[in-house]
């Protein structure tokens, strides 16, 4: 203890408490720079906004295996006024086929549901379009719907 002109100078211990917050402070900051460094993690707000955008959309719907709107009369109709004005062209207004195939029958690329957005979506070789840019996720499904509805009409006794 050294004192000059009279005033003690004193070497007192920091409180415990304060050095674990002091301590802790420290260790957020690290966590902090390394979470949120795009350089260091690879986060950027870019990233987390497309993600958000993408939920919001439903592009997630995207890796769905079952037709979402299987059972929804609405989107049935919908579907139907989406397959007149872009497929009925080439697959006939009853589905029955014209310079495409009759999709009322069986189908060579499959008639599960994940097998046909596939087709829509991607086309297929033999002069099938892709239609994933201009109806996107949700329309191809509601397209989808309509073609499953006139199936299984088709299929009843
Ligand atoms: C330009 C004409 C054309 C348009 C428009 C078109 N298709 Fe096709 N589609 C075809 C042809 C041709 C094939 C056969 C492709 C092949 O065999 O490789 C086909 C195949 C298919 C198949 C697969 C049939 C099977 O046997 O597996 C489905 C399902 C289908 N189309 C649905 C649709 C739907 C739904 C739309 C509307 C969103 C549509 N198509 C629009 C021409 C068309």
């Amino acid at each position: 203890m050294a004192e000059f002109d009279g005033i003690k100078e004193a070497h007192n211990k920091i409180p415990l408490g304060w050095m674990i917050f002091f301590v802790g402070v420290i260790v957020w900051l690290v966590w902090y720079i390394v979470s949120y460094t795009p350089q260091i993690s690879g986060w950027s707000q870019y990233k987390v906004f497309e993600e958000e955008m993408e939920a919001a959309s439903g592009v997630k719907e995207e890796a769905a295996q079952e037709n979402p709107y299987e059972y929804s009369a609405a989107a049935v109709k919908e579907g139907k006024a989406l397959y007149v004005s872009n497929c009925s062209v080439c697959h006939g207004a009853d589905l029955k086929g014209g310079v495409g195939p009759d999709l009322t029958g069986s189908l060579k690329y499959g008639d599960e549901d994940r097998e046909m957005f596939v087709t829509v979506a991607d086309g297929r070789p033999g002069g099938m379009p892709a239609f994933r840019q201009q109806l996107g996720t949700e329309r191809i499904w509601k397209v989808l719907a309509y073609v499953d509805s006139v199936r299984e009409r088709g299929e009843r006794p």
